[in-house]
């Protein structure tokens, strides 16, 4: 992109407005200091007409006011709402759900996506819009579609079905037994004797076949891809050059972001914590942890939050004064490059005339207004880390297809799910101040130092081997229950569990045995405090190598094992058969970081977030109360323009990025003096002091690559 510095905006929706308003628009959002905005998301029933008929005059107009106003755009496609005419003349191109009924037009999203009708049309306006703005200056983005599956993430029409047979065709290489052996159709008499006997899952008696159901959702999340590929395919063409992203959503299960992530030249994400909710703040870093892990570490873009309150919960709570700075912070703490709101003028008819926007109702002279333009003055403040990176010792690994399989139906437990148990471990690890990354199970872990697969239940061979390879050669992994239990097609890997990884772990599980809703357990061991407990997992775990970190306490598990360690190769493997307390969990994570050599960025109260991003440490809290935090080193904040040292108090909410500190292990403060290499606690590290030539100094720290525990 050819903005400098951090992009600031929102989805900007003119056609909701007279002329008028437009030039009002520009001038106000100078004053905002916005220098970005997304026009046009839902725009297609203005832009088009009816075959053929487009009017694009209102756009130019548009686009030249912005950038005359020097703003750019965020051009959309346009495609995630159909006109009522095209709709009219293929009505076979609405969605059909699972229970049969087909949704009609009059809201938004209302298309299958594997519709031929649906999809010429959509490529054809593309191919419209980029043909005539693929030259205009103010173009700095393709956005293409609207939050692909938001509110229709599967279709059960008969071009669906259709779809979906061909789709199995080619996964099952034309092979009916192929299919019947992997979909397991002996159980319950489901055998498949021709491919047109297959529907896509809905309703049914009971339990739906789970490999039928898992290809389902491959296939459902294959076909939004599709069609935000082929609307890329035609920019490619017609606009090359120009990046092109899409706004994916935070904890999304019906749509695979690993798959879209490769074609998107710029990650985008939409994020709205609810502000009543004392873990906002987790949310919004956790959306911005995995956006950038999506893209490789490159910045990525908060593409939509709400300036204040949203419309569609059922009570909506607006942020609270200065909590659109404080979550934005985090967003560009944790490597965003663009923080863009929905929307900038707030509607006045529509479905969703009371959600906010960064010109209220009321106008300008306004608490939301106020801090829209205090988030513009902030954000160009932070210009010096634009493009920068945040880089991370621990990886949480994150699968779709191990998701989707995970949380269907009829397992041992119905409370195994993978964001809950990714939520309470992000949360320690963040109060512990650990940045972290997300991975996929078969990716390079080579550049971690520990890896954590919380509930990565479904495993191919190779993901396997990947973890196993990466505690070998001197990593080390946390490995939660109910992990390694089936192979891609769902099918328990034959032995005790989790067959792929008991090696690795030193150890098998030979039964489930879940605790009852609101049942608790005590904990014991060399981790437990006086009241350690678990909830709502147990098992019966036998060590063959491993030794117990943690215990079960009563009948008839008492005395075994609940959390183990094991020495494998050069690394260490931790197994967790339970679900403990916070403050057990929070022990084992710290045991684990510690023999993982895993540092945090700073030492400072817990909900004070610390992140390093390039060479600025940001500090923001996150707690209700001014909270204090000792500064290893001199340094100036970028936001209010001031050098601090010592002890620096924090009040609620409120943020420093410390250009200057430098990355000084938490265990070496103090101890180490002059250039060279740091041996010791830490480990290898290599200290360099740069005398830079406005006359700071900076020191940095270069870890070595030495993982062993
Ligand atoms: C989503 C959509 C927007 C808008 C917002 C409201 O993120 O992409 O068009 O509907 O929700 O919160």
């Amino acid at each position: 992109m050819t903005i400098r510095g951090i992009a600031y905006g929102g989805d900007y929706n003119p056609e909701q407005w007279p002329r008028e308003v437009w030039a009002e628009d520009v001038a106000l959002m100078q004053r905002a200091g916005v220098n970005l905005v997304t026009v046009g998301v839902f725009a297609w029933s203005r832009i088009q007409s009816g075959p053929g008929q487009f009017d694009l005059g209102w756009i130019d107009e548009v686009l030249d006011l912005l950038y005359d106003g020097g703003i750019r755009v965020d051009l959309a496609t346009a495609t995630a709402s159909p006109p009522s005419w095209l709709v009219a003349a293929h009505p076979e191109m609405l969605p059909v759900r699972a229970d049969g009924v087909r949704l009609g037009p009059g809201s938004r999203q209302h298309f299958c996506p594997s519709s031929p009708a649906y999809r010429a049309a959509a490529l054809e306006l593309v191919a419209v819009l980029a043909d005539r703005y693929r030259d205009h200056p103010a173009l700095e983005l393709w956005h293409i579609g609207n939050e692909y599956g938001c509110h229709v993430p599967a279709c059960h029409c008969e071009v669906s079905q259709t779809a979906f047979r061909a789709w199995l065709r080619a996964r099952y290489g034309d092979d009916l037994a192929a299919l019947n052996s992997a979909w397991g159709t002996d159980f319950w008499s489901q055998r498949i004797t021709a491919w047109d006997e297959i529907r896509t899952p809905a309703a049914a008696p009971t339990f739906l076949n789970p490999t039928l159901q898992l290809d389902f959702a491959r296939f459902s999340s294959g076909e939004l891809l599709g069609c935000y590929r082929a609307e890329r395919d035609v920019l490619a063409a017609r606009s090359p050059g120009m990046p092109a992203t899409t706004n994916l959503m935070t904890f999304f299960r019906p749509v695979d972001s690993w798959s879209f992530a490769p074609y998107m030249d710029v990650q985008s994400v939409d994020c709205y914590p609810d502000p009543a909710d004392p873990a906002a703040h987790l949310t919004m870093a956790a959306a911005g942890d995995i956006t950038r892990s999506l893209g490789g570490g490159q910045p990525w873009i908060l593409m939509e939050q709400a300036p204040a309150a949203v419309n569609w919960r059922f009570v909506n709570v607006p942020k609270a004064p200065g909590q659109l700075r404080e979550l934005s912070l985090t967003a560009v703490a944790r490597g965003s490059d663009g923080i863009l709101q929905f929307q900038w003028r707030a509607s006045v008819a529509g479905a969703e005339k009371f959600h906010s926007g960064m010109v209220p109702h009321a106008g300008t002279d306004t608490r939301v207004f106020r801090e829209v333009e205090a988030l513009g003055r902030d954000l160009a403040a932070l210009a010096p880390v634009a493009g920068t990176r945040v880089t991370a010792d621990v990886a949480i690994l994150l699968d779709w297809e191990s998701w989707w399989a995970l949380e269907l139906e009829a397992h041992p437990s119905g409370y195994v799910w993978w964001v809950i148990t990714f939520q309470h471990l992000y949360a320690a690890l963040f109060d512990a101040h650990v940045t972290v990354d997300v991975a996929h199970p078969a990716a390079d872990l080579s550049g971690y130092r520990l890896v954590i697969a919380p509930h990565i239940y479904l495993v191919s061979d190779a993901a396997a081997e990947n973890l196993t390879t990466f505690v070998r050669s001197g990593g080390t992994a946390l490995v939660t229950y109910f992990s390694g239990i089936v192979d891609p097609d769902d099918h328990v890997r034959p032995g005790s569990y989790p067959a792929p990884w008991k090696d690795l772990l030193g150890l098998h599980v030979e039964e489930h045995w879940p605790l009852a809703e609101g049942a608790t357990d005590l904990l014991g061991g060399t981790l437990a405090g006086p009241s350690a407990s678990a909830s709502l997992w147990r098992e019966q775990v036998h060590l063959h190598g491993a030794e117990p970190l943690l215990t079960f306490g009563s009948a008839p598990l008492a005395g075994s094992p609940a959390a183990t360690r094991h020495a494998y190769g050069d690394g260490l493997a931790v197994y967790l058969a339970t679900w403990p307390d916070r403050e057990t969990l929070a022990s084992l994570l710290a045991w684990t970081c510690e023999r993982a050599r895993v540092r945090p960025v700073l030492d400072a109260p817990a909900g004070v977030e610390a992140v390093r991003r390039g060479d600025v440490l940001f500090l923001i809290n996150h707690t209700a109360e001014p909270t204090a935090v000792d500064l290893p080193e001199p340094g100036r904040d970028l936001l209010s323009g001031r050098s601090l040292s010592g002890r620096i108090t924090l009040a609620p909410r409120d943020a420093v990025a410390l250009v200057g500190v430098a990355d000084v292990p938490a265990d070496l403060v103090g101890t180490v003096h002059g250039d060279g290499p740091v041996a010791g606690a830490a480990g290898d590290l290599r200290r360099r002091i740069e005398d830079l030539p406005d006359g700071r100094r900076r020191t940095s720290y270069r870890r070595g690559l030495d993982r062993r525990p």
